[in-house]
């Protein structure tokens, strides 16, 4: 399995010239994932600096520790709204950088068991934290339409939200939705085939996606503990793959300068350079904003 799985970490040099400021320091990688980010980072830190990582997936987070195998990573299967009180119990004052890599892994992304990709036909889950009783399938066979619509027009930015709306309760009243490949041809139909650059359902997919897990919700949460993880001279980046999630640390990131106490290092979001994704398409919708908290 560790072989099949693979995630490159996007924008990895750039994030650790700009966070890794101390190499005997003490940071967060809030969103482990595969361990990408983390592996590139502890290969610039030195011996005795510690990285505490969180994810929600718990197999991601095996895998990772198994390929990171080093052990100034602490890893916790928990979500990074755990980190103000995993370093209290650490006996930490905060964290010299913090990484949030938003959005969804390759090994999940491409796993079709995992419920993600329109391409490959797998049960309809999309959960990031398998114990979370809320999977897609749930919200496509269970939500009133009314829910289901602002879904896709709110987290999905789709226009035909009420045409897939009800193509979906009218197929859901046949049988129930059960997998990816289903929901996706329920809107390609929708689409008569039509296909642009991207597939017609990947917006119903964001839209369900971030349904499921509360993605926004967390987002916000994470933004509102950074002066609870960052210390004095610390920095945050944040990493983001579509506009909603962007808008948020954007103006976030707004409101911390405005009271005073952090700095934005670069006044515009960086993007993945050319030659990153032309090797990665994923590199593409990436949107980098960093932070630090000024030392008083
Ligand atoms: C884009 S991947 C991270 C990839 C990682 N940087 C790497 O290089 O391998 C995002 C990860 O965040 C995890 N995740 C999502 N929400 C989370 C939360 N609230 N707390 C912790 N992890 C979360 C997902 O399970 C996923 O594995």
């Amino acid at each position: 399995m560790n072989e099949i799985w693979t995630h490159i970490p996007i924008m990895a040099p750039q994030i650790a010239d700009l966070i890794l400021l101390n190499p005997r320091g003490v940071y967060i990688d809030a969103t482990l994932g595969l361990g990408g980010h983390t592996k590139f980072f502890l290969s610039r830190l030195g011996a005795d600096a510690r990285i505490l990582g969180f994810d929600k997936d718990e197999e991601a987070l095996q895998m990772a520790v198994e390929r990171v195998n080093d052990p100034r990573l602490i890893a916790f299967h928990a979500s990074y709204t755990q980190a103000p009180l995993e370093l209290k119990k650490l006996g930490l004052e905060g964290a010299d950088g913090v990484l949030f890599d938003l959005g969804l892994s390759s090994y999940q992304l491409d796993n079709p068991a995992r419920g993600f990709s329109m391409l490959r036909d797998g049960p309809l889950d999309m959960r990031f934290d398998r114990q979370n009783p809320l999977s897609a399938a749930v919200i496509v066979n269970t939500w009133p339409m009314a829910e289901l619509e602002r879904i896709l027009k709110e987290y999905g930015e789709e226009r035909s939200f009420t045409k897939i709306a009800l193509a979906i309760m009218q197929a859901r009243r046949q049988a129930p939705i059960e997998t990816t490949g289903q929901l996706a041809k329920i809107v390609e139909k929708i689409y008569g085939g039509k296909r642009g650059k991207t597939h017609p359902a990947t917006q119903t997919f964001q839209a369900l996606r971030i349904a499921c897990n509360q993605e926004l919700e967390n987002v916000e949460k994470a933004l509102s503990l950074l002066e609870d993880i960052v210390k004095p001279g610390g920095r945050a980046a944040v990493l983001t793959f579509h506009s909603l999630e962007d808008r948020l640390v954007k103006n976030y990131f707004k409101k911390l300068v405005k009271d005073g106490n952090w700095l934005l290092i670069h006044k515009h979001a960086l993007s993945a350079p050319f030659e990153e994704v032309r090797q990665n398409r994923r590199a593409r919708s990436a949107k980098l904003r960093v932070i630090e908290r000024i030392k008083i």
